[in-house]
């Protein structure tokens, strides 16, 4: 036996302001099954992640919705792991960028590179909110674009006409955070010298550490010669402080890679035989894989060495690069109902159909993959439920009524065992090379064979004829068995059809090579249905949910709440204007407040009872930052729109919308009629 490897394994770590969907899902499934497929056969293997929680997104939008950045981290990284845990996708780890091993790392990175020559600093010149008091990136920068002239596109590019340009070329530019005209402004920063590093990462992404397509697109790049790469952002920023530069901060994608190591060092200060150096020491034996989508090579295939070798680290062994999710053979859609977030798809579907559609369609390549929701409906209920889970209720109620749930010994058909043994590296070799598509081919068509054993063995028949009792015994035993070894082979995919397999065969968990053994004189425990075959009632309903998230999520971040312009904006790009019939069909009505809860699970939900004049609604709000105390509002009038269709969300159904203004937190203000003004009146 050869020794077992060590390896650790990250996929890249999810922004921290937003939720996880199905595209996320297939980087992270795709991982996992990787990491149990290597935990299975005894290497070790060790998963870890953590929430990106830097940069200036991440704190614009806890200002807007009136809390802090570690509010809004912690709550979304509570989002996170619970999807991921049922997605089953097992970390060993899952932390966050913004923790004292990150600080304490990205810190030592720097120090080591700045001491060994490898950053420069200068001053550039960049738009500035003399309101906001803060830099602005390219997309917080809008305005009129300098080749066709088409209001409101972002600093970088043109929608309409493609265009790309410096923000400092469109006309008219303002602030897309709060509205001012940006004014030039110079100031330093820290840069990483890159091209320090062009001979080592020429060598290295030629080491068999990239797939071919990506080895070539790096290429590319190198060829053309690689620039120093921008490493610091000024304050407000959220993120780290860059030692000795008060006020400079890194920028996310600086401190983003060493977060897979803070995850890993936060797992070794609480596990005593692990060994920081062990996996990212110089010498480091240990094997290191970085998944990741297409659209981050070029931080994990040049900065992310190039910072490792810079700072005395080691390399990775491989990066491995995946397409994009497509849905129904296109970008997934909102209006569409296919930008499915996790917890939607949780809501109605069992996560193992999905992590089996996956390993179906994933190959080694960087081709996107598409979810066709009728194929995935057609193939999981065909592979899963037809095939592999029909070999255990074919044959189990036999062994059950025939002779008492024991498995005879012997093997009824030793060519078929022999093959399935046969198979097994094959299928061993697909997985390892993440050819997760061929490994479930190969499985597939050995669940093919047995079925079709076990069809022309008939005992079903047999059982009606007098003394073939033993036959159909026999006939089934070997039948669990084949399902067995097909369970050993699906592990890494099926996590829980496992466990509730290996309940059912009554055996401690399985691991790889028990594929080479068979089960006899064994007793079994009572059969239990192991899979449902996908109802397509389902599928429909989560791609409604889906839509409905939509609406939902707006009311829940506050994202609907009115925009925060200074007044001089003349067009605000969140508030088309429309015309006056559009207006005069809101039918705007006074309410009485009858009734104010908080909403439970919800953080920012108030459920009103609301008396309109000839009826009552219930309508969810999202205010309740701004008054803790809800009763407080029993008993007041305000505003509604009462004909807004009703629109069920994850708490309930909101049967209209109160009206409120302001910029968020405690900063949100119901509308109120002067005195005087009934329930139920209109806004004429
Ligand atoms: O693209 C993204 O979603 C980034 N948050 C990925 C970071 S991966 C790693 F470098 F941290
Ligand atoms: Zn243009």
């Amino acid at each position: 036996m050869s020794e077992p490897r060590k390896i650790l394994v990250t996929s890249a770590l999810p922004y921290a302001n937003g939720s996880i969907h199905l595209g996320h899902m297939l980087e992270y499934i795709q991982t996992d099954m990787w990491v149990r497929f290597q935990k299975h056969r005894g290497n070790q293997c060790i998963y870890v992640c953590a929430d990106d929680a830097h940069g200036s997104a991440i704190m614009l939008r806890a200002e807007k919705e009136g809390i802090t950045p570690e509010q809004l981290i912690a709550n979304v990284q509570a989002e996170h792991s619970a999807d991921f845990a049922e997605f089953l996708v097992d970390f060993d780890n899952f932390h966050s960028t913004h923790a004292e091993e990150n600080r304490e790392l990205s810190s030592q990175i720097y120090l080591k590179l700045r001491d060994a020559g490898h950053i420069a600093t200068r001053s550039i010149t960049q738009y500035f909110d003399p309101e906001k008091k803060m830099f602005l990136a390219d997309r917080f920068i809008k305005g009129t674009c300098p080749k066709c002239g088409t209001e409101d596109q972002y600093g970088d590019n043109c929608e309409k006409c493609g265009a790309t340009y410096a923000p400092t070329d469109l006309k008219d530019p303002k602030s897309a955070i709060s509205g001012a005209t940006p004014v030039l402004k110079d100031s330093q920063h820290f840069f990483f010298k890159l091209p320090d590093f062009q001979e080592m990462l020429q060598a290295w992404t030629r080491s068999g550490t990239l797939q071919e397509a990506v080895a070539n697109k790096i290429a590319e790049w190198l060829d053309a010669g690689l620039q120093q790469w921008d490493i610091s952002r000024d304050a407000p920023y959220f993120g780290f402080e860059i030692p000795d530069e008060p006020g400079k901060y890194f920028y996310v994608w600086l401190d983003a890679p060493i977060g897979y190591m803070a995850s890993f060092k936060n797992l070794c200060n609480r596990t005593p035989e692990l060994d920081f150096d062990a996996f990212w020491g110089k010498d480091s034996t240990a094997e290191l894989y970085h998944f990741i989508g297409k659209d981050i090579v070029n931080f994990h295939a040049l900065f992310w060495p190039a910072m490792l070798e810079g700072a005395g680290f080691r390399k990775p062994t491989g990066i491995n690069v995946h397409g994009y999710l497509t849905v129904n053979g296109q970008k997934m859609s909102k209006s569409r109902g296919t930008f499915i977030k996790a917890r939607t798809y949780l809501d109605h579907l069992s996560p193992e159909y999905l992590r089996y559609y996956y390993a179906a369609k994933l190959s080694r390549g960087v081709d996107d993959l598409d979810l066709n929701l009728e194929d995935f409906v057609q193939k999981v209920n065909s592979d899963l439920v037809g095939k592999v889970v029909n070999i255990a209720s074919r044959c189990a109620g036999f062994i059950h009524k025939g002779n008492a749930g024991v498995l005879v010994a012997g093997n009824a058909a030793p060519e078929l065992t022999e093959a399935f043994l046969a198979a097994a590296p094959s299928i061993a070799e697909a997985y390892e090379a993440r050819d997760f598509a061929r490994a479930m081919r190969e499985i597939m068509g050995l669940a093919d064979r047995a079925n079709a054993w076990i069809a022309d063995k008939a005992p079903w028949s047999l059982n009606k004829q007098e003394g073939k009792q033993d036959e159909v015994q026999a006939i089934c035993a070997l039948g669990i068995n084949l399902f067995r070894q097909l369970v050993i082979f699906l592990k890494p995919v099926l996590p829980l059809l496992a466990a509730d397999a290996e309940a059912f065969l009554n055996v401690a968990p399985l691991t790889w090579n028990d594929h080479a053994t068979l089960l006899s004189n064994h007793q079994l425990n009572e059969f239990k249905p192991l899979m449902t075959r996908i109802d397509p009632v389902k599928v429909q309903a989560m791609t409604d949910a889906s839509k409905e998230d939509l609406t939902a999520s707006q009311t829940d971040t506050g994202e609907a709440a009115a925009p925060q312009g200074n007044g001089e904006l003349t067009k605000d790009p969140l508030s088309p204007e429309i015309e006056f019939d559009t207006f005069a069909a809101v039918d705007l009505r006074v309410a009485l407040i009858l009734k104010a809860e908080a909403v439970e699970g919800a953080d920012k939900l108030l459920r009103l009872t609301l008396d309109i004049g000839d009826e009552q609604r219930n309508v969810l709000s999202g205010i309740k930052s701004a008054y803790p105390d809800p009763a407080k509002l029993e008993g007041r009038l305000t505003m509604m729109i009462a004909n807004l269709k009703p629109r069920k969300m994850k708490f309930g159904v909101s049967e209209g919308m109160v009206m409120a203004a302001g910029p968020g937190g405690e900063e949100i203000y119901l509308l109120s009629p002067d005195s005087g003004a009934k329930p139920g009146q209109r806004i004429k």
